[in-house]
């Protein structure tokens, strides 16, 4: 093995993610969570997961994501971000994101829930599981706008570390949500049979999912490091 392919199996993947965000297109393909998990390395993701390390570093180094992909290109450099601007980033785009799509992505799942849980059963329960998650989540996203992002802004450093807690805790509770509706989604890859509000309603579920992982991983990998 090459030294530069032994460097990167050393880091952990939310700084691989944190350094090289055009990178996170590989990490997607091969199911490597690197918000949550963010504080594990390449080497113990690999072993863990039985993915073929020569393959991913291969890929690693040789991947750019495509040039309209928005999540990628807009946090490429958030790791330079001054810390205030990063949370006027995270608040106005990822907690204003989920704020107006959630609600939507509710309507939509209750729809096919109702309409196709019949002949699709895991349609019922990944609408359980997304109530699960969006009722938490507002809790979550007014808990760290009127605590720890605000405690960080005014320079409060006495609830800070029990609040970066609370936050790592519930971003893995999330992550485990949201890994089991990828799964029983299959991805959100909609059936054939699928009408026009199925497949909004996966797309709606993908997007929002695909926010959250650059959401928190911009608050584990990014934010909570700085302070
Ligand atoms: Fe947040
Ligand atoms: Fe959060």
């Amino acid at each position: 093995m090459k030294t530069g392919e032994d460097v990167l199996l050393l880091k952990s993947v939310g700084e691989i993610a944190s350094e090289n965000p055009e990178k996170i297109g590989v990490f997607k393909k091969y199911g490597v969570d690197f918000c949550c998990g963010g504080s594990k390395t390449l080497q113990d993701v690999c072993e863990e997961s039985g993915i073929d390390r020569i393959l991913i570093v291969d890929e690693l180094k040789n991947y750019s994501a495509a040039e309209n992909d928005d999540n990628y290109s807009l946090s490429k450099k958030a790791k330079d971000w001054d810390v205030n601007f990063l949370i006027d980033y995270i608040v106005n785009i990822h907690h204003t994101f989920l704020r107006v799509h959630i609600p939507e992505a509710e309507d939509y799942v209750e729809k096919i829930a109702n309409v196709h849980g019949k002949g699709h059963p895991e349609l019922l329960k990944i609408r359980g599981l997304f109530n699960k998650m969006s009722q938490a989540m507002f809790l979550h996203l007014d808990k760290e706008e009127k605590g720890l992002l605000t405690d960080i802004k005014a320079g409060k450093t006495e609830n800070i570390k029990q609040e970066i807690e609370d936050a790592l805790y519930y971003h893995e509770y999330v992550g485990h949500i949201l890994k089991e509706m990828l799964f029983l989604s299959s991805g959100y890859s909609v059936p054939k049979d699928a009408c026009a509000s199925y497949k909004h309603a996966y797309e709606l579920l993908k997007n929002i999912s695909d926010d959250i992982m650059i959401h928190v991983h911009m608050e584990n990998n990014i934010l909570f490091k700085k302070i």
